[in-house]
């Protein structure tokens, strides 16, 4: 079983970290992982040309769960992981998704920059693929939650971290529980 981990942020900085951690978690308990990073992807907008858009497409579909990274711009996802979220409108048709468990993580600079909503966002598009939504284990609120402003500045946030751990054992949990 595979778990996809996709970052959201047009550069190589905290969602990337924060992300491929989850990711870590998962293979530490047994699971095969892929990561994407929307960085340096020509994504486009949904209607333009698919460029890297197919093959994104494809390792969801291949997921057994997928966890989405995002910083938080002005209190919402980056605008290269909402075009993302625009173009899987190709995968509803058929629910290519549904059924799929589902984990969100939201890094801002401030304390409460608007983390939440962030979460929240990526919650809504993984309900409208028909996908099962996971909280974090035990710190259970909105999944893998950080503060950070520069790239790496996440790695001090113990709290957020702990979050991001937490979200990926929940995950695992829950893909056991379905076996
Ligand atoms: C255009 C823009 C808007 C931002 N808006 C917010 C915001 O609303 N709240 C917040 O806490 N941080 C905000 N930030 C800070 C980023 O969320 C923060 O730098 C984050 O670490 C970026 O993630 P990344 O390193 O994965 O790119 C914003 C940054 C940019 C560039």
């Amino acid at each position: 079983m595979e778990i996809l981990g996709i970052s959201g942020s047009h550069r190589k900085g905290n969602s990337e970290i924060l992300v491929k951690k989850a990711l870590e978690v998962c293979r530490e308990k047994g699971y095969k992982s892929e990561f994407i990073s929307l960085a340096g992807l020509d994504i486009g907008y949904y209607g333009s040309e698919k460029n890297d858009i197919e093959s994104i497409l494809d390792a969801m579909v291949r997921a057994e769960a997928i966890i989405i990274g995002s910083p938080t711009y002005f209190a919402s996802v980056s605008g290269k992981l909402k075009s993302l979220f625009d173009w899987s409108l190709l995968l509803r048709k058929g629910y290519k998704l549904s059924g799929k468990l589902g984990g969100a993580i939201a890094v801002g600079g401030s304390r409460n920059g608007g983390q939440e909503f962030v979460t929240m966002q990526i919650h809504n598009w993984m309900l409208l693929h028909e996908m099962i939504v996971v909280s974090d284990k035990n710190t259970a609120h909105f999944g893998g939650i950080a503060v950070g402003k520069n790239p790496g500045d996440v790695l001090k946030d113990d709290i957020g971290i702990k979050t991001v751990e937490n979200l990926a054992v929940n995950i695992i949990e829950a893909l056991e529980r379905r076996q």
